[in-house]
Order: C-alpha cells, then sequence, then structure tokens
C-alpha cells in the first residue's frame, strides 16, 4: 500500500480517485481536514476498504510513525500543505508550520521507517514530495522556462515555504540515503478546486454575478496543468523517476489571467446565458495587485518527456470545458465547501478544532 498526505484536497484527492480505479493496491490517507481538506472529494470511494482515512497533522510524529509501522507503506506521497498564496501573505504561519516543520517530521519519520526495511522493500521504498514551479520565482516575457536545474528564487511566504521544504527532502536524501524524488509542477485545475483559487473563483463569482476580481493589470503569465495530466506525471515519477531527482512537470498552456477569465466567461456565456443580455465579462473589476506578483511561470518539461515519457494528455481549452461543466454540475459541492456547515460537520464528526490558516 502506499501513504498519501493531504488526500482530502485538490490534489490529493484527484490522486487517491484516480489511482483506487486503476489498481487494487491500498491506500491510507492522512489528511488534518483543514479549510481546504474536504471528505466529501472522495465520496466515490466511501465505505472502500481499499481507502483507509486518517485525520491528522503530518507534523504529528508519533502518529505517523504509528501508521508507518502499522501499515508498511512502500511509498509515500506528500501532497499535504498549505497552498494559497494570498493566505500566506495574510497569515504566514501555518505556511511554515505544515509546509516546513510538517514536511520535516514527516522526513524523520520517514527515515526512522526506512532505516527498517530491508532487501527489496528497502530498495522501492519511495518518498515523493509534491511542490511547485513557484519555488523558481518569476520570468520576464522573454526568459526560457524553468528547467530542474534553475536556482531557487522564492518571493512569496508559500513558494518560500515549498522551497525550504524542498531542500530539506533534498537534504534527507543526500545526508541520510532517503530515497526521495521532488515534483515542481505548475498551476492546477480541474474538478473540486477550492474556490480561492483564480478558475473556480472566477466561476463562482460569474454564477452569483459578483465582481470577477482580476489582480493588477491581469497580464501575468501562468502554465496551466490539468489536474489528471498531473496526477498521472506523478505516477510516472513515483514509478519510473530516479532517487534523489526533481522533475518539473507543466501544461504546455500559457495564458494571461485576463485570457483564462475571458475563456471563463465566454464559455458561460454560452452555458448559462445571463438575463438582459449583458455578458459575464462585464464583471470582471481590476484590482489592487497581489504584493510581490510573481509576473510569469512556465516549465520545460524536457526531462520527464524524454526520461518518462509522460507529457500533458488534455489540451487548455477542452480541460476548461470539462471543468466548467463540473463546477455547473456540482454547484453543492461548492455551496458544501464555502458555508459554514462543512466545518461543523467536521467539528462534530472530528472533534476538536481543525487548523485554519
Ligand atoms: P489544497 O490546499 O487543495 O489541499 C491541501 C490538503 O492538505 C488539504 O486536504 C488539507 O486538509 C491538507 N493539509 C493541510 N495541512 C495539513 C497538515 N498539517 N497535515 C495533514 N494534512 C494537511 O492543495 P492542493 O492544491 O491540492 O495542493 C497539493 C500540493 O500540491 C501542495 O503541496 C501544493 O503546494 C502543491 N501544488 C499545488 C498546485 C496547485 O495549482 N494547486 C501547483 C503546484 C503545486
Ligand atoms: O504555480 C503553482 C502554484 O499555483 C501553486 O503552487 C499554488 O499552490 C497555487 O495556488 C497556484 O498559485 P497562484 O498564485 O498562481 O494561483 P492563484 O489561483 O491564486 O492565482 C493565479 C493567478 O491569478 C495569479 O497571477 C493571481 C491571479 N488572481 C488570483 C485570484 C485568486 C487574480 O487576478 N484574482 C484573484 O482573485
Amino acid at each position: 500500500m502506499i501513504l498519501v498526505t493531504g488526500g482530502c484536497g485538490f490534489i490529493g484527492s484527484a490522486f487517491v480517485l484516480r489511482w483506487l480505479q486503476d489498481q487494487d493496491e491500498p491506500i491510507v490517507n492522512l489528511d488534518l481536514l483543514t479549510y481546504a481538506g474536504h471528505p466529501g472529494n472522495l465520496a466515490p470511494v466511501a465505505g472502500d476498504p481499499r481507502h483507509v482515512f486518517v485525520r491528522g497533522d503530518i507534523g504529528d510524529l508519533p502518529l505517523v510513525r504509528e501508521l508507518l509501522a502499522r501499515h508498511r507503506p512502500r511509498a509515500i506521497l506528500n501532497f499535504a500543505a498549505e497552498s494559497h498564496v494570498d493566505r500566506s501573505i495574510a497569515a504566514p504561519q501555518a505556511f511554515i508550520e505544515t509546509n516546513v516543520v510538517g514536511t520535516v517530521k514527516l522526513l524523520q519519520a520517514a527515515h526512522a521507517f526506512w532505516q527498517g526495511l530491508a532487501g527489496d522493500e528497502a530498495q522501492r521504498f519511495r518518498f515523493l514530495h509534491v511542490s511547485t514551479d513557484e519555488v523558481y520565482g518569476t520570468l520576464s516575457a522573454d526568459d526560457p522556462p524553468f528547467r530542474e536545474t534553475d536556482a531557487y528564487e522564492p518571493n512569496s511566504p508559500y513558494s518560500a515555504s515549498k522551497a525550504a521544504s524542498d531542500h530539506f527532502v533534498r537534504a534527507w536524501h543526500h545526508t541520510y540515503g532517503l530515497p526521495v524524488v521532488t515534483t515542481n509542477c505548475s498551476n492546477n485545475y480541474g474538478p473540486r478546486q477550492f474556490p480561492e483559487k483564480l478558475i473556480p473563483l472566477m466561476i463562482h463569482n460569474a454564477l452569483k454575478g459578483l465582481p470577477l476580481p482580476v489582480y493588477g493589470d491581469g497580464q501575468q503569465v501562468r502554465d496551466w496543468l490539468h489536474v489528471d495530466d498531473h496526477c498521472a506525471g506523478l505516477r510516472a515519477v513515483l514509478d519510473r523517476g530516479r532517487v534523489g531527482e526533481t522533475y518539473n512537470i507543466g501544461g504546455r498552456s500559457e495564458r494571461t489571467n485576463m485570457q483564462v477569465v475571458h475563456a471563463i466567461c465566454s464559455a458561460l456565456d454560452e452555458l448559462v446565458p445571463r438575463s438582459g443580455g449583458s455578458q459575464y465579462a462585464d464583471l470582471i473589476t481590476h484590482v489592487k495587485d497581489r504584493p510581490g506578483h510573481d509576473r510569469r511561470y512556465a516549465i520545460d518539461d524536457g526531462k520527464i518527456a524524454g526520461e518518462l515519457g509522460w507529457a500533458p494528455a488534455l489540451a487548455f481549452e477542452e480541460g476548461m470545458r470539462q471543468t466548467i461543466r463540473w463546477y455547473l454540475d456540482n454547484q453543492s459541492w461548492v455551496e458544501s465547501v464555502t458555508s459554514g456547515a462543512y466545518r461543523h460537520w467536521v467539528e462534530q464528526n472530528y472533534g476538536g478544532r481543525a487548523r485554519a490558516a
């Protein structure tokens, strides 16, 4: 079996669902259920004995040690993190606790467990750390895309915390020999993304007739990667990635934020036209820019493509259409993750206070 952390979040849940669709190997899912983790994301596998859910913190060393001893996973995939840049600017502490300290604790537990393995089990064990392209900093329009050999130049508290975690993962390999692999991917999109991130926020606001807040001039560029393509890339790295290496994963889809917002508006104009002849783009409102806002991210995926034969399968336009349809068909999901009722449900079912950013 494998141990996944953060499996109730956006990318982690996509990974768990796809994993259990594709094979019978069980998953232990350790998730703290912060505001971003939603057990409903895993509704399709509720009651499936191959999915063992444990509510807990990656920084809880005794808990993680006990889970590893009990389940003896062949791999750990670390998705758990505080992931939203704006929250990291407003309240950085949780990012340091989970992304830095939590990851180090997880590494300590993994190392102790791995040391106790022998032969084949020790050989094939992997610690896969899921990270971000934001660690490389920002690009100008003419710069070549990020490569694995680029220097780290994180600019936000979020990216600094992820960069720190990447360095610790690297150190646990070089110093202690832990068999790690790290992935740095670009902006994911797809179903079940919490509506604080650009794409789901714009869909959500548009459908409610609220302003669509574009930071600054909206000419910042992101590379968009469908979450299912990302999960396929993670599988390739887990199965065939070289120990101690890092792999960039991108969507080959650079777009300005204005292009993305207009694409959402046009799709909604077709699918759910507004009354009175107005268009969704009328809701676009330029607001104050994000402090320290990175201008452009772009990924050179030559390494993962060449070594592991991975490439994104979904074109951005098709992926966006599918994503918008998913949000239209799952308005109750949006209501449940944004309403206080869901937090109340977590408190009742799991007790204690969930740590929120
Ligand atoms: P998310 O915010 O949707 O989910 C994070 C999950 O981690 C939640 O389920 C949350 O409850 C859980 N979690 C948070 N703190 C925890 C802790 N201390 N212990 C256990 N669980 C905890 O994040 P996401 O978008 O799914 O991102 C997953 C990973 O991928 C993160 O490491 C993020 O940095 C990275 N990443 C995300 C993107 C993106 O576009 N979303 C891009 C690049 C990299
Ligand atoms: O690049 C990978 C990163 O992508 C991940 O590591 C992060 O976890 C993930 O949150 C994402 O970070 P971004 O800051 O790029 O994503 P976000 O959706 O917050 O913003 C995307 C762009 O849209 C960014 O340039 C800021 C802008 N934006 C965002 C919001 C929420 C707006 O203009 N208006 C908004 O309301």
